[in-house]
């Protein structure tokens, strides 16, 4: 249900000028007064006129744009600005094959489609769509059909064709190859798009702002606020207000390259089938907090090979959040689908306690403990060298969106450890640095599995 949208006070409402009959009898009343004014069946009616409640900004834009892209901060309302157009588009006859495409199928579902902001929350109950989870399909009162596809299975999206496309949080998808195989099958009829997203400046973002057919709509968690928990609030703007990175996840500005990071975007190449590979590790900065709670540190975890021609190619950030044993099992998961040669974990903070708990999944792996003697900009310096040299001696084999914000967001001496960098630089001083870094690299723990290299 959506009544808390009767909820907005006045101080949030758009200028005078641009609101609407209901805004403009809330200004002059407040909302208490106007909704006790009203019948409950009329209350019920005007909790689906989002018209009535939405902010200029939210509603459709004039022109004859094919992309509505909503790049704006954190809870401003992206994905029920959103959900609401594709509503009005089917309401309108305009959307019969609609595409929801998210980071993954469970983004779609829990966000997109049974979210509080999602497809089967903002239509009236009567005409509430019906959601088929195991054929991917959510079917609407017209007939109209959504698919649900995910940016972890890029080729769903080959063939099929739609009218109408929802992409949610375009930003965060693991690569840009689902969102380009959308743009091919988007030829039915007058097709359009929405894309909402929280602006970080990954290609696919990039190019669609500059893209003449798009018309970008951008803004701040502020202007939400009424409608927003006040404890999401206390939290977003405690973790970012003042910070440059609040720039992106509160007011919404899509930023270049950050002044000072040790990376920037242009010094990352791709190559997505590497030569063969002499030797693969599984390089790990552990977390030492636990839980799997938002509170708990990510412990990054990157997956380096170094290939025959002499190049490294990182293969794979399967960074997460978690409790020891969580991601002890996942480095242990890469480490044989990977078929690497040796896990290499950073100890400074677990100890001997990082060792242990690898051992506890698979007391075979190889592995080295490598301690930190220098200060992190020592240490990624020469790593991020080696990605300014041409020929790029290190490669991507695929966008990794995270761990490239990271690299390319990350001020030495500012910000949060950066755990995927920190995953990154040991992967890579492993295979290409080491001998010649030998002073530098600290105390190397020994060598203590007997399984072969
Ligand atoms: N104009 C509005 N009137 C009333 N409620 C609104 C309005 N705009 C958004 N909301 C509500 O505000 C809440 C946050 O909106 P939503 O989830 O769409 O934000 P978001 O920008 O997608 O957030 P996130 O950054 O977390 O993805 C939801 O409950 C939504 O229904
Ligand atoms: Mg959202």
């Amino acid at each position: 249900m959506v009544t808390a949208t009767a909820t907005a006070p006045p101080d949030v409402l758009p200028p005078a000028a641009l609101q609407s009959p209901v805004q403009r009898a809330i200004a002059r009343v407040g909302a208490e007064a106007f909704l006790a004014s009203l019948t409950t069946r009329e209350q019920a009616i005007l909790a689906y006129q989002w018209s009535e409640w939405a902010r200029p900004s939210q509603l459709p834009p004039p022109g004859d744009w094919t992309t509505w892209m909503i790049m704006a901060g954190r809870g401003w309302g992206k994905t029920r600005t959103a959900a609401e157009w594709i509503r009005a588009r089917i309401d309108a006859g305009e959307a019969r094959r609609i595409a929801l495409v998210g980071r993954t199928p469970a983004d779609v579902r829990d966000v997109m489609i049974e979210g509080e902001s999602g497809l089967l929350a903002i239509f009236p109950p009567a005409q509430r769509p019906s959601y088929e989870p195991s054929k991917r399909r959510v079917t609407f009162h017209t007939g109209a059909l959504a698919t649900v596809y995910s940016s972890e299975n890029p080729d769903q999206l080959r063939g099929p064709q739609h009218d109408t496309a929802w992409v949610d949080e375009l930003a965060t998808f693991k690569s840009g190859e689902a969102f380009d195989n959308l743009q091919l099958g988007l030829r039915l009829g007058e097709p359009r798009q929405i894309v909402a997203t929280t602006p970080k400046p990954v290609r696919n973002v990039r190019e669609l702002v500059t893209d003449p057919d798009t018309h970008v709509t951008t803004g701040t968690t502020y202007e939400n606020r009424a409608n927003l928990a006040p404890a999401f609030i206390r939290q977003v703007i405690r973790r970012y207000e003042g910070t440059r990175l609040g720039q992106q996840e509160l007011e919404g500005l899509l930023l270049d390259d950050v002044p000072g990071a040790l990376w920037q975007r242009a010094m990352i190449s791709y190559v997505p089938h590497p030569p063969d590979l002499i030797r693969t590790i599984v390089a790990v900065d552990p977390s030492v907090s636990d839980g799997e709670s938002d509170r708990a540190a990510e412990c990054g975890i990157v997956v380096v090979g170094l290939g025959v021609d002499g190049y490294a190619y990182v293969l794979a950030d399967w960074t997460l959040r978690g409790s020891p044993l969580t991601w002890a099992k996942k480095v242990i998961e890469a480490y044989h689908h990977f078929e690497c040669d040796r896990i290499v974990a950073e100890v400074n903070n677990g100890g001997a306690l990082v060792e242990f708990t690898l051992r506890t999944v698979d007391p075979t792996i190889p592995y080295r403990a490598v301690r930190a003697s220098v200060g992190k900009r020592p240490r990624a310096e020469p790593v991020s060298a080696l990605y300014e040299q041409k020929p790029r001696r290190v490669r991507h084999v695929e966008p990794f969106v995270d761990l490239e914000d990271q690299m390319c967001s990350w001020v030495p001496g500012e910000g949060d450890s950066p755990d995927r960098v920190d995953a990154l630089v040991w992967g890579v001083t492993e295979l290409m640095l080491r001998r010649r870094r030998r002073g530098l690299r600290g105390r190397v723990g020994p060598r203590t599995s007997g399984s072969p290299r």
